[in-house]
């Protein structure tokens, strides 16, 4: 069966809620594609405001960021229950700038996976190297200890509904895309890993998305590789150029 595509919006610290509403407004009409899951990954404070102006569209709704308890004395965190009573439906976990600026390592990012499965959230689980690393030839060696540190005792049935990023962090925000044939190369060697954790029914069916400077121009060649199932996009994920990303 095939893949369906999925185009995820990650808006990182952008838009006040005001702003986030009119961002919403200017893009559905260019985002209403019935093709593509469509998501837009915003803001803990826009998450209300988004899904109330989303209402009635394609698209969904995703957090950045979320803490492992219910609730309790973690003052500044919001929880999987409060995402998902708000509408939320997938969250990003593992992005770069946060296991670099927040200090969240593998261990964490595995109960991260975990409870946001548990609680009903679809991970977007974001792995890649650094320049260093992939100048010294550890890429593939780096990402399989992130993948499967990330995804430690999560069930199979998990996984096929699982989406993974694969964000190659000296692209993100720099202009820099990896080619085409650089991420296909990535994306496979993690469907293959996922295939050797789990099974080839697994692997067939999670979703594995691109990362890092994708925008229009690029889109439609690195989406058009067996083994990129989507993007997940910084920049371009502000303006209209999100639509043609959508529709590449
Ligand atoms: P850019 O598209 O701005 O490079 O950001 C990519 C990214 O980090 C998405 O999570």
């Amino acid at each position: 069966m095939a893949r369906r595509k999925i185009i995820a919006g990650n808006w990182k610290m952008n838009m006040t809620p005001s702003e986030a509403v009119k961002l919403v407004e200017e893009l559905k009409p260019l985002v209403n594609n019935p093709d593509v899951d469509v998501v837009y990954c915003v803001p803990a404070i826009d998450i209300v405001p988004v899904v109330e102006a989303v209402k009635g569209t394609n698209v969904q709704v995703g957090a950045e960021n979320f803490y492992i308890e219910d609730k309790g004395a973690y003052t500044g965190e919001i929880s999987a229950p409060m995402l998902i009573d708000a509408g939320v439906k997938y969250v990003i976990i593992g992005h770069s700038e946060r296991r670099d600026y927040f200090k969240e390592d593998d261990a964490f990012l595995n109960k991260k996976v975990k409870k946001a499965i548990a609680s009903g959230l679809t991970p977007i689980l974001c792995c890649g190297e650094s320049l260093e690393q992939r100048e010294l030839g550890v890429t593939m060696d780096w990402i399989r200890l992130q993948i499967k540190s990330d995804l430690a005792d999560v069930a199979a049935d998990d996984v096929k509904n699982l989406v993974i990023a694969y964000e190659p962090i000296w692209a993100i925000g720099t202009g820099k895309t990896a080619t085409s044939d650089q991420a296909e190369e990535v994306c496979a060697g993690i469907r293959a890993l996922i295939a050797e954790m789990y099974d080839e029914a697994t692997a067939e069916a999670v979703r594995i998305q691109y990362g890092g400077s994708m925008n229009a121009g690029n889109a439609k060649e690195l989406l058009a590789k067996p083994n990129i199932d989507g993007g997940l996009i910084g920049g371009a994920s502000l303006k209209a150029e999100f639509g043609q990303v959508v529709n590449a």
